[in-house]
């Protein structure tokens, strides 16, 4: 048995978790990890005020915070320090302060408990928490859809992604939170946005469709926002209805924005992919938890004969069974990092 306790510092969770898989050698194609603890500290209260996530306040929570959150992660997994085979943290890329608070402590657990140190891309966690969660195999589609990230990989192994798409301006939950901040809603914004529209009409707004139908296979979001910002002062002062509507819009193109973005991808997965099996996509990233997005993409996979993987929200979000699981995954392939011990944080990788 493996065990590896893991640390996530990158952004505005404070994350320490115990991940351990059984007999690994014995049946490498079949993994079986358990998850033996799983802590994360939110700062969400901390950042509410000032709309977003100050650099600064994040780092001082993660110092504050890291060592309980080990401790308590270690504790519910019901071991001890001598007990796991390494320790992996979240390198990069995110916020620079965050990253030194993570990376640091898990050095000095790493160097006083004489434990190997596995230094992680914070990617690479999202990249391959489909294999914890679902024990899916190699080649898969990666959608992640985050505050920070919207990105399409191709995920062929360990170590190996190819990005197929990304964002030429805003993140998919950052266009979410800044049209939230535009309607005065409260931050986070993606949850309030979709709340709103709910009891909006979808149709009220014809918003763009930012790319849809473009060779190039990247997304854009800031049009769409530019859109939405102009419908709102054309309109102010907005009534509770207006905003409802404007949310249900917004919330309408990007699904479908999406869904042409990723029928791409699907298209030119599927061309490099045995016809008899079922390739899968993965969404990842706090977006994913958005109801009309997840039942958009779901038709889509189905449509187009794709398993439809969408881990718990709580593993596809920030947290750092992901990152112990990526250092298993990396101890397991051969390719934990050496000279952790010299990683300087990267925060951007
Ligand atoms: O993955 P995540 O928790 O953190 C990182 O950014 O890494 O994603 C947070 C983002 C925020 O921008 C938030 O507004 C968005 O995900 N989000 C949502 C929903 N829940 C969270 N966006 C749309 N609909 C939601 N229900
Ligand atoms: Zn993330």
């Amino acid at each position: 048995m493996i065990r590896v306790l893991g640390i996530e510092t990158s952004c505005d969770e404070t994350a320490a978790s115990v991940v351990a898989l059984d007999d690994a050698s014995a049946r490498p194609e079949i993994l079986s990890p358990r998850i033996l603890s799983n802590v994360i500290l939110s700062q969400v209260e901390e950042h509410a005020a000032f709309g977003g996530v100050v650099p600064e306040i994040a780092a001082r929570a993660h110092v504050e915070a890291l060592d309980g959150i080990v401790e308590a992660a270690l504790e519910d997994a019901g071991v001890t320090l001598a007990d796991v085979d390494a320790i992996a943290a979240t390198a990069g890329p995110g916020l620079v302060g965050g990253l030194i608070v993570g990376l640091m402590t898990a050095k000095a657990i790493a160097a006083a408990a004489g434990k190997p140190l596995i230094a992680v891309n914070h990617l690479e966690g999202h990249a391959l928490t489909a294999r914890l969660t679902d024990g899916l195999e190699f080649p898969y589609l990666l959608l992640l859809v985050s505050g920070g990230h919207t990105q399409i990989v191709r995920v062929a192994g360990v170590g190996d992604y190819r990005r197929w798409a990304t964002t030429i301006d805003d993140a998919l939950g950052e266009a979410f939170d800044k049209v939230a901040k535009m309607l005065a809603l409260p931050y986070p914004g993606g949850p309030n946005v979709e709340k709103a529209a709910a009891r909006g009409d979808p149709a009220r707004f014809a918003f763009p469709r930012p790319m849809k139908g473009s060779a190039q296979p990247d997304f854009s979001f800031s049009g769409l926002k530019t859109a939405v910002r102009q419908a709102a002062t054309a309109i102010a002062p907005l009534s509770e209805q207006d905003v409802a509507d404007i949310c249900a819009s917004f919330q309408a193109a990007v699904a479908d924005a999406l869904a042409d973005r990723v029928e791409r991808a699907l298209l030119r997965f599927r061309a490099g992919y045995p016809d008899k099996m079922e390739p899968a996509l993965v969404v990842a990233g706090g977006v994913a938890a958005n109801r009309a997005i997840h039942e958009t993409l779901e038709r889509l996979c189905a449509d187009n004969g794709f398993r439809f993987v969408a881990p718990p929200h709580r593993l596809c979000t920030d947290n750092a069974a992901m990152i112990a699981w990526a250092g298993i995954e990396r101890l397991n392939a051969n390719m934990a990092e050496t000279g952790a011990f010299d990683f300087v944080p990267r925060s951007r990788w």
